[in-house]
């Protein structure tokens, strides 16, 4: 642990992929390694321009290279974007509690994103894959808004070889053969046993509360559904309640929680 909680630790860009027009994946190389569970968050920091909270994409096996998976929407993310290969940020962290892998062995894994939601689930899918044994089948239910911004496009195939894809857009282009719509609507014909099954969603507020909604009506338990929050953060580390979620902050508490915990708490999705 680092005397200074707020010193970050610095990261070489490795590499820079541009998932879409607005969104781009950063391989940083941490100076020092920062070991993470598959669905904590760091804050990362860009020079001159300040700091954000982002949650790995990429292998949490991986214990030298971390990926990051940003939407270019603001200030701290439009001098990400500027960031070249060779350059450095820093990385505090990492911060909250992840996925609970060992409540998931044995059972389905329904897997729900949605825009650059898929970020933090994709590092959820490279932890599974890594012990694909310890699950039943695995489901992938995808959305985005239009075929270009669907993200991590050469990764499918090869997830397919063990997960169920489906994938839509909100809309279509001449070159889109799949399928037309909100991503709820691909929920909409799932059949497995409910009791033994998870589902894990992450994407915009108003795509979690939708997609959540959908979920409880097709009959999923409360507990059995896991969310991904993101809420305002500064310090990340449970003390200036920026992030405050009725009686939990989602920087501590969070940013994983099953909706059991969270059902009855006013605003949860704004
Ligand atoms: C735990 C956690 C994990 C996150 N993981 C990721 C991730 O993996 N990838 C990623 O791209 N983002 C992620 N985010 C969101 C990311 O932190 C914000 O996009 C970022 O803080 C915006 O900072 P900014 O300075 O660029 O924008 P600001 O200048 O602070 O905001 C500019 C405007 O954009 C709006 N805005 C902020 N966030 C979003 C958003 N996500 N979508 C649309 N509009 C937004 C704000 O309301 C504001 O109006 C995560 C957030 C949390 C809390
Ligand atoms: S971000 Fe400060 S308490 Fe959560």
């Amino acid at each position: 642990m680092r005397k200074n909680p707020y010193q970050p630790v610095e990261a070489d860009v490795e590499e820079i992929i541009a998932e879409s027009p607005v969104i781009k994946t950063f391989a940083l190389r941490p100076r020092e390694e920062i070991p993470f569970a598959t669905g904590q968050f760091i804050e990362l920091s860009v020079d001159g321009i300040g700091e954000a909270p982002f949650t790995p994409s990429s292998d949490p096996n991986n214990k030298e290279r971390i990926e990051i998976t940003a939407m270019n929407v603001g200030s701290v993310t439009a001098g990400l974007h500027e960031i070249k290969k060779g350059q450095a940020v820093g990385i505090r962290g990492p911060y909250g509690k992840g996925y609970p892998l060992n409540e998931f062995k044995g059972k389905n894994i329904l897997i729900v994103g949605g825009g650059v939601g898929l970020a933090p689930l994709r590092s959820l899918i490279f932890a599974l894959l890594s012990q694909v044994n310890d699950y039943k089948k695995i489901y992938l239910r995808y959305g985005a808004k239009t075929p270009g911004d669907i993200i991590y496009k050469d990764q499918f195939s090869h997830w397919q070889e063990h997960i169920d894809i489906e994938l839509s857009v909100d809309k279509g282009d001449s070159g889109w053969k799949g399928r037309v719509g909100v991503v709820t609507m691909l929920l909409e014909n799932f059949k497995e046993d409910l009791n033994n099954t998870v589902s894990i969603v992450c994407g915009p507020p108003v795509m979690m509360k939708f997609a959540t909604l959908k979920l409880r009506e097709l009959g999923f338990p409360p507990e059995n559904i896991y969310l991904s929050m993101e809420k305002n953060m500064s310090c990340g580390l449970g003390k200036c309640g920026h992030c405050r979620v009725g009686k939990y902050y989602v920087c501590k508490d969070g940013p994983v929680f099953n909706y059991a915990q969270l059902q009855g708490i006013p605003d949860i999705w704004d």
